[in-house]
Formats: C-alpha cells, sequence, structure tokens
C-alpha cells in the first residue's frame, strides 16, 4: 500500500491514479485547503473514489492522523503542500507550517511506522536564478520567494532524515508541471481559460521569462518510480522536461491548438519570479531510468482537450444545432 498526501491535489490526483492502474491499493490523506477553489478539489477527488484499492481521509496531517495511515504502507508520497510563488509573500507562516513543519511531522511519522521509503515534493524554485543552465542537483541553490525557502528547508530536512537518521527519503524538484487539471492558478491553465473564454490573461512581465515546462504524466511516473525502486538515503532529483521555453512561446501554443486569441493584460514582473528555469534530468535517468517523455504540444494538446470538455464546449469543428 502507498500513501499519498494532498491526494486531491492536481498533482497528488495524477499519482494515486497512476498507482492503482499498476494494481497497487492507494490511501489517500488531504485536508482541502482552500488555496483554490475546494470544488476543483473534489472533482478531483471523484475520479478516485470509487476505484478498487483507494481509501480517502479528510483530515491535516498531525503526528494522530498519520500514525494509523501510515502502518504498513511501502511508501509515502508526501504532496501535501501550500503551492504558489507569488502568493508565498503573504501568509509566510502558512508556508512555513503547510511546507516544514507537517513535512517534519511526516518524516517522523514515517521514521517510527518503519515506512520504506518517503518521497517529498521539492520545486525547481530552489534554485532560483543559477549561474548556468541546465541545473544539476549538484549546482547552487539559491530561492528568489518565500515559497522556494520553505521548499528548501523541506528538502533539506527530507535529506538529514535520509543521511543522518537512515530513512529512505527521496525528493523529487518539479519543474512548472501542467497537464490536465492543472491548479487554477497556474500559467496554461489560466492561458486556456482566456482563450476559451475570450477572458484577458493577465501576464506578469514581457512573457520572456523561460520555464521548463514538465507534463504531468511524466511526473507522476517520476513519484511512482522513486517510491518503489531502490535509492540511496536523501537522494534528490530533478523532474524536467529539458526543453525550456518562453512563456510567450505558450501562448502561441495555445492559440495554435485552440484556434483562439489570448489578449494579454500586462502586469508587472511578480516578486520572486525567476526569469528562467532550465534543470538537467541525467542524475534521474541514470538512477531511475525515468526519461520525459511527452512534448509540449502534446501536452497541451491534452490540457486544451480536458479545458474544452470541462466548460462544455463543442468539439472545434463541431457546430452545435442552435447555431
Ligand atoms: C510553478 C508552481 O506554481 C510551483 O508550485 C512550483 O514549485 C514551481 O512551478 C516550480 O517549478 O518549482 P511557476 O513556474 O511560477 O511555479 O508556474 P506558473 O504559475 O505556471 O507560472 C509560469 C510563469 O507564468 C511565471 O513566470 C509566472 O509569473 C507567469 N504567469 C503565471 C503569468 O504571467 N500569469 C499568470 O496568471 C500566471
Amino acid at each position: 500500500m502507498v500513501v499519498v498526501t494532498g491526494v486531491a491535489g492536481f498533482i497528488g490526483h495524477h499519482t494515486a491514479s497512476m498507482l492503482l492502474d499498476h494494481g497497487y491499493r492507494v490511501s489517500g490523506i488531504d485536508s482541502l485547503t482552500d488555496y483554490y477553489d475546494r470544488q476543483v478539489k473534489l472533482r478531483n477527488l471523484g475520479r478516485l473514489l470509487d476505484r478498487d484499492g483507494f481509501a480517502f481521509r479528510q483530515a491535516t496531517i498531525s503526528p494522530a492522523t498519520v500514525r494509523g495511515l501510515f502502518a504498513g504502507a511501502a511508501a509515502v508520497i508526501h504532496l501535501a503542500a501550500q503551492p504558489g510563488v507569488r502568493d508565498s509573500w503573504r501568509h509566510f507562516d502558512t508556508y512555513v507550517d503547510r511546507n516544514v513543519r507537517v513535512t517534519k511531522t511526516v518524516l517522523d511519522a514515517a521514521l517510527d511506522g518503519g515506512v520504506e521509503r518517503v518521497v517529498c515534493a521539492s520545486s525547481s524554485s530552489v534554485y532560483g536564478d543559477a549561474p548556468s543552465y541546465p541545473t544539476r542537483e549538484d549546482g547552487p541553490l539559491s530561492p528568489r520567494s518565500p515559497y522556494g525557502i520553505t521548499k528548501l528547508a523541506a528538502e533539506r530536512l527530507a535529506v538529514a532524515y535520509g543521511t543522518e537518521r537512515g530513512l529512505s527519503t527521496v525528493s523529487l524538484r518539479y519543474f512548472t508541471v501542467y497537464g490536465p487539471r492543472q491548479r487554477p492558478d497556474m500559467a496554461i491553465q489560466r492561458m486556456l481559460h482566456a482563450a476559451y473564454s475570450g477572458d484577458t490573461f493577465p501576464i506578469y512581465g514581457d512573457g520572456t521569462q523561460i520555464r521548463d515546462f514538465t507534463y504531468i504524466r511524466d511526473v507522476a511516473r517520476a513519484n511512482c518510480l522513486s517510491a518503489l525502486f531502490e535509492v540511496e538515503p536523501g537522494e534528490v532529483f530533478n523532474v524536467c522536461s529539458e526543453h525550456p521555453v518562453t512563456l510567450n512561446d505558450v501562448i502561441a501554443a495555445i492559440e495554435t491548438a485552440t484556434g483562439r486569441p489570448i489578449v494579454r493584460e500586462r502586469h508587472e514582473v511578480a516578486m520572486g519570479d525567476v526569469v528562467r528555469t532550465g534543470g538537467s534530468a541525467d542524475h534521474i535517468r541514470r538512477v531511475l531510468g525515468w526519461e520525459p517523455m511527452t512534448s509540449l504540444l502534446e501536452g497541451i494538446a491534452q490540457q486544451a482537450e480536458a479545458v474544452r470538455a470541462s466548460l462544455e464546449l463543442p468539439l472545434p469543428g463541431v457546430t452545435s444545432s442552435a447555431s
């Protein structure tokens, strides 16, 4: 059995679904925080609740709530967190609490409960703007946002529990994950809603910032491999596509994929937003045989279709009978 924390979130429900597809039992926990619309999380959860082998508990992570849950778990994939680079300048206590203190609670409970592996969600934001690209796991770390600082603290805790206390931990530095049911505050989901609704897309800066957008199924596969295969305690891996692009490139790709224009509404560069991310996946490729397999165009097509279907818009080329 594998425990997935934050199971109602974007990465959580895709990861649980992939584990179930491969015959693993999954125990999910989520407190359904209101960082974004809880209905989105309930819909994610709705895709899992009637599946064989899935159990769910709605609860905040504490020693009491996870002790029983972790008993007999082969692995814990710890995805519960307070996400969002831009929001982290406000509500800092919430970021420290949900990203650092809760991670320690999970690590302590895993140690006590004899859990064989803990996979922790880290972030490309631990690098900040790097002196050179692609960034490798042993390169300098210089996060530029309170969010990135809490993610780095959580990652270092996981490494210390690995090296000092013998707990088998793996931290995954995810690079801007996208795909169907992406978090509603993230760029690609907002661009698609803007394209389909005609609303404006708020663009922070001039769109020349570069991101190594990584497709959700590739990320879910990295989570599963990291949970189930042999690795050194305290291991850290980048999880990235190795094909960084500008935000303007993504806007153009979405306009082509949807056949609709995106109207930009220009805003200041967001505080703590890095100019560029771009990782090397060599380490995880070498240790776990993981590869990024989904191109940006394929991934955008999948996400565009999910947004179109959720808005109940007709398929392209199909005109409704009323028109
Ligand atoms: C994302 C996630 O939100 C973080 O949780 C994660 O840890 C991080 O990736 C990571 O890679 O570590 P971010 O790269 O900011 O953070 O992802 P998006 O929200 O998709 O933003 C991408 C770019 O688009 C940023 O430069 C952002 O400023 C910009 N953006 C975003 C806009 O211009 N407008 C928006 O409405 C949203």
